[in-house]
């Protein structure tokens, strides 16, 4: 299982600002603090799959300025891979603003920049061939759809499996795409716009599942907030995962993504699909005590040690 995880996706400056509530339409709010951090859903996964200590290449663009340099920097002391991080100078890398309350939870809005950039005609070659060599590919949905159906389409034929997380941008995913992924990994409300249908209890969490394998998807790696996660393979039972809660939720910004990534790696170092959305739910509960998106990406010790404590606490 040493093949690498490779994660093609987006790369953001996340803008931070710490407010006590929403601003109403119409209306300024003071922060309480603000800074700027690296995110984006491509970079927070890489950046978390190298942390768990898994061989990590991340394929995305960044411009040529400070955010650019902030991400760069960020995805190095992670131990992510960069040679096919490429920097062009046609846009401003891309950004995002990241409102923060005091209960932890956010609503972000994103500003592509170069994560929208992508050459017009086609991937790159090289790029392509790296992904033919993975263990695993992730993608999200901050780049363009043909960027992602390009790529799954190369991992497909190379038999590389490729987990979608649906995370990104509202638009319906395409057919094309749902159908040529192993994994499509959307939170609840991701299910229900993806599928509009109602996604408040579990039976319809079920339901909505049943429709995205009638529209094409294999497996659906469902992430549930507070009530955890489940994956749901076509034709048989699913498997349910509850939260690991946390001692304290400071911040959920990222969560999804470290959920995604934790899952990736442990379904490319082969442990049981019931173990793999353990270690994910491990990885996000710990995510989720620490600020920012990627600052907040678990290290693999500190995921086993509480994998650990659970099971001694089980076991006594
Ligand atoms: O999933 C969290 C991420 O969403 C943030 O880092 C932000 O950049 C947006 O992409």
């Amino acid at each position: 299982w040493n093949k690498p995880i490779v994660v093609v996706g987006s790369a953001n400056a996340d803008i931070y600002v710490e407010i006590d509530r929403l601003p109403k339409e119409g209306e300024t709010v003071a922060a309480r603090t603000g800074q700027t951090l690296a995110g984006g859903k491509g970079a927070n996964q890489a950046c978390c799959t190298a942390r768990l200590a898994h061989p990590t290449y991340f394929v995305g663009q960044i411009g040529d300025d400070a955010h650019g340099h902030l991400i760069e920097n960020a995805l190095r002391r992670s131990g992510v891979r960069l040679d096919h991080l490429a920097r062009i100078a046609a846009a401003p890398t891309g950004h995002a603003v990241v409102m923060l309350q005091p209960d932890g939870q956010n609503s972000i809005i994103i500003v592509g920049g170069t994560n929208m950039c992508w050459w017009p005609e086609a991937v790159r070659g090289e790029d392509l061939n790296l992904v033919r060599t993975a263990g695993v590919v992730l993608l999200q949905r901050e780049i363009p759809d043909r960027v992602n159906i390009e790529v799954a389409k190369a991992a497909k034929n190379a038999g590389v499996p490729v987990i979608i997380d649906a995370g990104g941008v509202e638009d319906p995913i395409p057919t094309e795409l749902i159908e040529t992924v192993d994994i499509l990994s959307p939170n609840e409300t991701e299910l229900g716009r993806l599928t509009r249908m109602p996604t408040d209890t579990f039976e319809q969490i079920n339901q909505a599942s049943k429709k995205c394998h009638e529209m094409g998807a294999k497996q659906v790696l469902v992430k549930l907030g507070s009530k955890g996660s489940a994956l749901f393979i076509n034709g048989e039972e699913p498997i349910r995962q509850p939260i690991i809660p946390a001692s304290k939720v400071v911040d959920t910004t990222g969560a999804g993504d470290t959920f995604t990534a934790a899952f990736a790696v442990a379904l490319v170092e082969g442990m049981t699909r019931k173990d793999c959305l353990e270690f994910a739910a491990a990885a996000a509960s710990l995510c989720v005590q620490v600020k920012g998106a990627m600052p907040s990406m678990p290290e693999r010790k500190g995921v086993l040690e509480l994998l650990q404590s659970l099971k001694f606490r089980r076991d006594h």
